[in-house]
């Protein structure tokens, strides 16, 4: 089993400047929940009591979010308006949520690998990019979907999805064979390929499930694309000894860190609502 999943949510967010001048790009809410609360609820539903932030500067409201608001609590009890916190509510009460931060932006990698005083070197987890919000209406959720495939292949698994060949290059991108329907033994992998460069069209998107061996894998990967550290160059290490399957994910992922994917998601989930409401 799964128990914990890392939720790397250092980055910048420049991308919804102004907006994330002094919030958090993970705290922006699709509809009334935000980026990060959709995660946490498919951590949870694939199992993961605990929940490791990594954070920094500015990113305080993180913090508090997964904490309880007496005064607010206080305020609006008995009113209509309590069951407005009763999901919150319950993932404070049923989870652990603990941090750490990552002083300097230096890539993905590093922020997975500052995980690791949180996580421990022996239990495998989940990583969830929060930015990245998965829906799957009429079945498991995606991290529920991957923790299946863990018990199965015990190795590392990396969500992915097909691209149009013009958009590989802002991907980590596998190469491999199907080895059963939507799940690839990988054999290479490449972050932000050009587009006539790319081994396939098969992009990774932010669900992965490591194997704590990946720490000491990080720790011996140099920086790579733009000078970070790319944790697509320490899986291509666990690619090439047959570790790390990629899974064609049942689902929609919307991409939240880009105004285009956060407005699609909004009227997604708006849609959803109206249609729950009629
Ligand atoms: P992104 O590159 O999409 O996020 O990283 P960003 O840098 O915050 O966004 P823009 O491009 O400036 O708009 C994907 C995820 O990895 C985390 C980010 O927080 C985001 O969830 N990340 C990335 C870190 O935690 N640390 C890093 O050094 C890099």
């Amino acid at each position: 089993m799964i128990k914990k999943c890392l939720f790397p949510a250092a980055g910048y967010g420049t991308r919804f400047l102004p907006a994330t001048k002094a919030m958090p790009k993970e705290m922006l809410p699709i509809l009334t929940k935000p980026l990060i609360q959709y995660g946490v609820e498919e951590a949870m539903e694939a199992g993961c009591d605990v929940m490791a932030i990594i954070t920094g500067r500015g990113k305080r409201a993180i913090t508090d979010h997964f904490d309880i608001s007496y005064e607010l609590e206080h305020q609006i009890q008995g009113s209509s308006k309590e069951k407005m916190l009763a999901d919150i509510r319950h993932i404070i009460d049923k989870c652990t949520f603990t941090y750490t931060r990552q002083n300097e932006m230096k890539g993905l990698g590093d922020a997975i690998y500052k995980g690791n005083a949180l996580l421990g070197d022996q239990d495998p987890f989940a990583v969830i990019l929060a930015d990245d919000l998965c829906v799957n209406p009429d079945g498991d959720g995606v991290l529920t979907q991957m923790a299946k495939l863990y018990e199965k292949y015990k190795c590392c698994i990396v969500a992915c999805m097909e691209v149009p060949t013009e958009e590989v290059h802002k991907y980590g991108v596998i190469e491999g064979n199907e080895i059963e329907e939507g799940v690839f033994m990988v054999s290479n992998m490449v972050e932000k390929p050009e587009n006539d460069k790319a081994p396939s069209n098969l992009a990774v998107i932010g669900r992965y499930v490591l194997t704590p061996d990946i720490f000491e894998i990080i720790k011996n990967t140099k920086p790579g694309k733009n000078g970070e550290l790319q944790i697509t160059d320490a899986l291509c290490t666990q690619a090439k000894n047959g570790m790390v399957v990629a899974y064609k994910f049942k689902g929609t992922r919307f991409d939240c860190g880009s105004v285009d994917g956060f407005v699609e998601a909004t009227n997604y989930y708006y849609n959803l609502e109206k249609k729950k409401k009629a």
